[in-house]
């Protein structure tokens, strides 16, 4: 566990650098990340390359003791390019080409764009790829920011097309599977074959409202497939000169979420990953739980520690700023990110910059330099991290339950939301809150994950599924798991079609119920009762009849009062549960509670307030991390005879935390 910092020594002259050195070992940070947007000055002529100024970077902060992430420049094109070759450019979804002065203006597609990246990453891989001070490489920078994977230009129109004709072979088939027969939009050739621009333009959530959702659907995921295979041509980059491992950072950033990558399949090409984590900022203030959601992606992506690679650390904003961290919230969001699996957290940016768009995103060190409370309390972190690093490996929760996440059920629950207020990474969240807020750490797998080492697989919003998963999940309960399945699940075939059979499709086997009837509450609510106490839907609800489920929970309202809306169905030796409606926030945590204690999994009786609860282990030790994301002092009960980590005091049975206290609390070891 350590510290770092994203470095931008081209932005300052050359004599502040030994100041920035000293200061950055004072405060323990051992790694720096660097070059991100430098294409400028790598290549400031086409063909004409200069590496002279990095050969003089590097030098010195190898002979100063830094470790270095270096990272290719393809973020930022340079000026000479998006000039001389238009066809590099990505188009919006109007068709309107998007232009020089910001930065990621480049299509993933453009055939011109990847030659130059090659060159140039090549370039600086062969001539990097075996420096000491190199530790590891991050590839462009946040791929997909700001709605940039999908892109609608010419070359993906092109692209697009063979895509499809890979993957259906004849125009009739694509017709076929896409329904086409519906409004006229039957296709002779793959040629005609749209790509989704905007179009007919009924609702206000997104652009493509009114078209074919299978071929959306098909458009989603060729983008993320284009954006893969440039990853992995600049990962081959990199190889093809340096065995260090190679990174990129993700954006599943909590208050920006959702770049319409697979990231599952993302990080199958990378070494490890990393993503970026601004807490309170311009664009809004992410709550403690979605924050540790998204770390717990982050470590479900590869099932390894992770690295936070831009970690905020000042007041931040473009044109106008979000609040300065409170005195022990750097301090803070640094022990949420290594409690749930991050073993290097990098901070954004050391000093902040006087120039450019983004003068006003502070860094650890204001405009002048010196040191100032934000440092002060990150060299303090720092110092915390080099000692816990004497006790323990790479820390990470190993959880027992986890949640089935599926980036084409993500992406088909964008283009047909179902119902208002069903929002699929909101409704994922409800289950990880209600778990999480006990103190129940959640992993996240992908369908194609193995589901055998958790006890239990929540599955909300599974609208459709591969053969395969299905398969893999009937076995998984007939050997002895358990999974939880919500409305919406079973309903679609994998081309965005609804299922013929009575509902839930493709899981009645599994859940041994039908649904009889949908009731989508649009402006209305529906009372429950059940194991999980009395609650009200607000979005959902779903007539069920059980064939052999046992009934747990049923509706109290409506014309439906009576019918059942939560169900459990046994299966070979395990449990498959089906909840029908949506639950309200205490009602959720008394459904965690109810499957929690029937597996015999760990979690508090109940919720305290404003406290992460975390236990992670190194393979070897255990810990738990107790973190006070709130205003005020607490005392958390906790069971048995302690010593604090950090301070090395021994207690028993409760602990007090000031406001934004940590405590990492040893059980064994006393
Ligand atoms: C991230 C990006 C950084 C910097 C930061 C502040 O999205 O990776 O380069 O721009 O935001 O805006």
């Amino acid at each position: 566990m350590r510290i770092g910092v994203d470095y931008y020594p081209e932005h300052w002259d050359k004599n502040r650098w030994k100041t920035d050195i000293k200061m950055m070992h004072k405060a323990h940070i051992g790694v720096v990340r660097i070059g991100e947007f430098a294409w400028s000055l790598y290549e400031p002529k086409e063909g004409k390359f200069e590496f002279g100024w990095m050969d003089e970077i590097l030098d010195f902060l190898d002979k100063n003791q830094m470790k270095v992430v270096l990272c290719t420049p393809s973020a930022a094109p340079p000026k000479w390019l998006t000039d001389r070759y238009t066809d590099s450019l990505q188009w919006d979804i109007y068709g309107r080409p998007k232009l020089f002065g910001t930065r990621k203006h480049y299509c993933f597609n453009s055939d011109v764009y990847r030659k130059k990246v090659k060159i140039l990453n090549e370039k600086i891989a062969s001539r990097y790829g075996n420096h000491e001070v190199v530790e590891g490489w991050q590839i462009d920078n946040e791929l997909g920011w700001s709605n940039t994977t999908r892109c609608y230009c010419e070359s993906c129109r092109k692209k697009f097309q063979s895509w499809l004709k890979a993957k259906y072979q004849t125009i009739e088939n694509l017709n076929q599977t896409y329904g086409t027969v519906f409004w006229s939009q039957i296709y002779n050739d793959f040629e005609e074959v749209i790509i989704p621009r905007a179009g007919a333009c009924y609702d206000s959530c997104h652009d493509t409202q009114g078209q074919n959702p299978a071929l959306l659907l098909d458009y989603d995921r060729f983008c993320s497939d284009s954006v893969i295979s440039f990853a992995k041509e600049s990962v081959n980059s990199i190889r093809k000169f340096s065995e260090k491992p190679v990174t990129t950072n993700l954006l599943d950033a909590a208050v920006n979420s959702g770049t319409g990558i697979d990231y599952f399949k993302l990080a199958k090409e990378l070494d490890f990953v990393t993503w970026d984590n601004y807490v309170e900022f311009q664009w809004g203030k992410a709550l403690k739980e979605t924050v540790s959601r998204d770390h717990a992606l982050l470590r479900s992506y590869k099932k390894q520690p992770f690295w936070v690679m831009e970690q905020q650390a000042g007041p931040c904003g473009w044109s106008k700023m979000g609040p300065s961290p409170a005195p022990g919230k750097l301090r803070l969001w640094t022990y949420q990110a290594v409690a749930n699996g991050a073993d290097t957290v990098v901070y954004f940016r050391w000093r902040s910059c006087p120039f450019g768009t983004e003068q006003l995103w502070h860094g650890i060190l204001d405009h002048n330099g010196d040191e100032n409370r934000r440092y002060e309390e990150i060299a303090k972190t720092g110092l915390e991290m080099d000692k816990l690093s004497k006790y323990y490996k790479a820390l990470m929760p190993h959880p027992k339950v986890a949640i089935l996440k599926s980036f084409d059920c993500e992406w088909s629950q964008g283009i047909h939301r179902q119902a208002e207020g069903l929002q699929y990474d909101q409704y994922q969240l409800d289950y990880y809150k209600a778990f999480t807020k006990l103190g129940c750490p959640v992993d996240f797998v992908s369908p194609e994950d193995d589901f055998g080492q958790y006890k239990l697989i929540l599955a909300p919003l599974l609208l459709m599924t591969e053969e395969d998963t299905k398969n893999r999940l009937e076995k998984y309960a007939d050997g002895g798991g358990t999974i939880l399945f919500s409305f919406r699940s079973g309903i679609k075939n994998m081309h965005n079609n609804m299922l013929q059979e009575t509902l839930p499709g493709f899981l009645q086997k599994l859940t041994g119920i039908e649904v009889e009837e949908v009731d989508p509450l649009l402006e209305k609510e529906t009372n429950v009762s059940g194991v999980f106490g009395q609650s009200t839907g607000k979005i959902w609800c779903d007539i069920i009849k059980s064939k052999q489920a046992q009934v747990l929970g049923i509706y109290t309202g409506d014309y439906y009062s009576g019918r059942p809306c939560f169900t459990v169905n046994k299966f070979g030796k395990g449990h498959v549960y089906y909840l029908g409606c949506d639950l309200d926030e205490n009602a959720m945590k008394k459904l965690a509670l109810y499957l929690g204690n029937g597996l015999e999994i760990k979690m508090f009786p109940y919720e305290i307030e404003g406290v992460e609860a975390i236990t992670a282990d190194d393979e070897e030790k255990e810990v738990l991390f107790l973190l006070n994301h709130s205003d005020s002092p607490v005392v958390v009960p906790v069971q048995g005879v302690y010593r604090e980590m950090l301070t090395g005091e021994r207690g028993e049975d409760s602990i007090y935390l000031e406001a934004t206290g940590v405590a990492i609390l040893n059980f064994d070891n006393n």
